[in-house]
């Protein structure tokens, strides 16, 4: 299916691993001009060239730490330089802080409302403005299913990416009239470092080994596994494709059936 995104050019944030670095393999596979950013360099330049591994990936990869203003402000000079604007935004971030309400202290909330807030909301006043001007767009947030079902140990996810919902399902309402769709994501246990990071948390907590924490989640997922931040990259894809044009202001759910409840 051609999904009519070939040269679209995207922002994928948080990609230098993980989900992010899954969903710019797979817009970069339905040839979109793919932006990465993360906070390392390094981390950068491994994933970007282990992207262009395939050689017609048309990959750039940008430093920029997403609690930082600065920095989003110079990722969005740059972007208008190179580009004329983004046409797709795949809105990923960096993992908060793991803990129960008592570990946290209120310096662990302003860092995490900066990073899975704030950065939302700064990079769509920038990047807003050239898609209403092109009359298309497509926002997409990649939060968590800790939006429908909070979990223990993800307080900080739990509680400000409640906010993101709103974010999205708000722009959809502003910008649906020049062709931009906000849609978000509510993706279950993914294979990725983070799911390693808490795994060794719970075990800690629990006493048990990572693999028995591993085990168990897996046993609750009707699907039998984990998925994989292709996967995730497959449903952004086509979130930000022409066939999906009339999907508008929902958190879709992607987790092997995980979560239980109807929405
Ligand atoms: N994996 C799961 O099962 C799962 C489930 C639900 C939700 N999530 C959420 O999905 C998001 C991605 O998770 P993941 O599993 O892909 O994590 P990951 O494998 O740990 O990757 C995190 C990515 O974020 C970047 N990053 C971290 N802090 C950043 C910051 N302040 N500014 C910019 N980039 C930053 C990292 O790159 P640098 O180190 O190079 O900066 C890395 O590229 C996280 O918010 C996570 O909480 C994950």
């Amino acid at each position: 299916m051609e999904l009519g995104i070939r040269g679209k050019v995207a922002l994928v944030t948080a990609a230098s691993k993980g989900i992010g670095y899954g969903v710019a393999k797979v817009l970069l596979q339905e040839g979109a001009r793919v932006v990465i950013t993360s906070r390392s360099m390094d981390n950068l330049r491994a994933a970007e060239s282990s992207l262009k591994a395939d050689s017609s990936f048309d990959v750039t990869s940008f430093q920029a730490d997403l609690t930082l203003e600065d920095d989003l402000v110079k990722l969005n000079d740059f972007i208008s330089k190179q580009y004329d604007g983004v046409d797709i935004l795949a809105y990923n971030t960096g993992p908060p802080k793991i803990g129960r309400f008592a570990d946290l202290d209120l310096q662990d909330w302003e860092y995490a409302t900066k990073l899975l807030l704030m950065s939302a909301v700064s990079l769509c006043h920038k990047l807003t403005p050239s898609m209403v001007t092109k009359r298309w767009g497509r926002l997409i947030f990649i939060t968590s299913l800790t939006l429908r079902e909070p979990r223990p140990n993800l307080v900080l996810s739990n509680t400000v990416r409640l906010a993101v919902a709103g974010l999205m399902k708000s722009l959809s309402v502003e910008f649906g009239p020049y062709g931009i769709t906000s849609n978000g994501i509510a993706q279950g246990h993914i294979m990725t470092d983070r799911t390693k990071q808490t795994s060794e948390f719970e075990a800690k907590r629990s006493g048990r080994s990572v693999e028995e924490v591993i085990a168990d989640s897996v046993k609750q997922v009707p699907s039998g596994r984990l998925g994989t931040p292709e996967e995730i990259g497959n449903l952004v894809a086509f979130l930000a494709s022409d066939k999906a044009s009339y999907v508008n202001g929902v958190m879709i759910g992607i987790d092997g059936g995980l979560v239980r409840s109807l929405f």
